[in-house]
């Protein structure tokens, strides 16, 4: 179906919310990851659609995406992920108060995968829902977390991001098809020392952008419709431009909230929806791309998975140290975007 709009999304239409991190502090205590085995190259898709590894890697730098067997359940893979952060932060299950799942492509309306995902692990004492709100999804989440965690109603958090958007993909549409990936990460949030977490956030949504990014039927939404293909298509370009703008406006906004200049920032970790949104916002920021953690070649857009799974290298490779200013970004379906600024613990 064709997308007909005269919206057009740019961010400095949008007001943006900011604000510091108050009451009890808290940090990530842990990240962890899970990928489906198969892989998509860029190769492969030359044979199903009229694309190349060429376009593909120069237009979003992604050059293989991991995607799930037919019938894998997002809590499956949100489950992995989150045993693995579990593991990484030190915490049983029993340890948590809260499960939130951000996700935009659960395995039905209902029961959450969140739920599934506290049934898998046995993890009775804890509340747990799902956030949808697209690739923000995590950030949002993560906020969330924050919140309850600042205001002593929980202590120990499990956020995750979780995909298997395959299922949304239409693979004769190379407009789509060559972006989306499969994949979950995890991070266990608990209370941290003073001065050290989270220190500011900036969250929004812009309603008015719904028909940039949709799956199914766009006036009336998928079930509504009773679309029954309801497949992810997006207005690529105005996207493109508005996830620029987000980032710079964001960054600049965490920061000022937080009391730092934009250079103070250790490492970025945006959400990876192509290469070069990243980079043009990194050279308009003025931070050099050394500084941000880019795995898109590996995994394409992962949505609400896509940042913990760029967290998680980042750890693993040492590029995280104590006291560094970590910087999460993202944007998304709704239009969403969330941000926020931590010193890591
Ligand atoms: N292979 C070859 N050619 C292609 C492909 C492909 N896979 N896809 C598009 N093209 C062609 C187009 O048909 C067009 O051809 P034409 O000039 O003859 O008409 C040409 O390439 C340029 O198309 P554009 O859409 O203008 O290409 P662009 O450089 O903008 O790249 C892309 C498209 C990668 C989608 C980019 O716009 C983008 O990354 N946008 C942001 C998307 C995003 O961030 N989404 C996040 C939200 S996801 C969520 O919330 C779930």
């Amino acid at each position: 179906m064709a997308i007909t709009t005269n919206y057009r999304a740019r961010s400095d239409a949008v007001p943006l919310r900011a604000f510091p991190a108050k009451g009890r502090p808290s940090a990530i205590a842990g990240v962890g990851v899970h990928a489906p085995g198969k892989v998509l190259s860029n190769f492969d898709l030359e044979r199903m659609m009229d694309t190349s590894d060429k376009w593909i890697t120069e237009r979003t730098g992604i050059h293989r995406r991991h995607i799930a067997e037919p019938g894998t359940t997002t809590f499956e893979l949100a489950t992995a992920a989150a045993r693995s952060a579990l593991d990484a932060a030190g915490v049983t299950a029993q340890d948590l108060d809260m499960i939130l799942v951000g996700t935009s492509s659960p395995d039905g309306p209902f029961p959450s995968v969140a739920c599934r995902v506290q049934n898998e692990l046995d993890a009775p004492g804890s509340v747990a829902w799902d956030t949808l709100a697209a690739c923000t999804s995590f950030v949002y989440a993560l906020s969330i977390a924050d919140s309850f965690i600042a205001t002593e109603r929980a202590d120990t958090v499990l956020v995750i991001g979780a995909e298997v958007l395959s299922r949304m993909i239409d693979y004769t549409n190379r407009g789509t098809a060559v972006i989306f990936g499969d994949g979950a990460g995890a991070a266990v949030v608990k209370g941290a020392p003073e001065g050290a977490g989270f220190l500011s956030w900036c969250l929004g949504s812009g309603g008015r952008g719904y028909a940039q990014v949709t799956c199914g039927n766009i006036p009336k939404g998928a079930y509504a419709a009773k679309d029954a293909t309801p497949y992810i298509e997006m207005v690529g370009p105005d996207v493109f431009k508005f996830a620029v703008d987000i980032f710079i406006r964001q960054a600049t906004e965490v920061c000022h909230q937080a009391g730092i200049d934009l250079d103070e920032i250790d490492l970025w970790v945006p959400h990876q929806a192509n290469f070069r949104i990243i980079d043009a916002a990194a050279r308009r920021i003025g931070l050099p791309i050394e500084r941000v953690a880019i795995n898109i070649d590996e995994y394409g857009n992962t949505s609400s998975a896509s940042i913990p799974l760029a967290l998680e290298e980042a750890i693993r490779n040492g590029r995280v140290k104590s006291g560094d200013h970590v910087l999460l970004a993202g944007f998304g379906s709704g239009l969403t975007w969330g941000a926020t600024l931590m010193k890591w613990a």
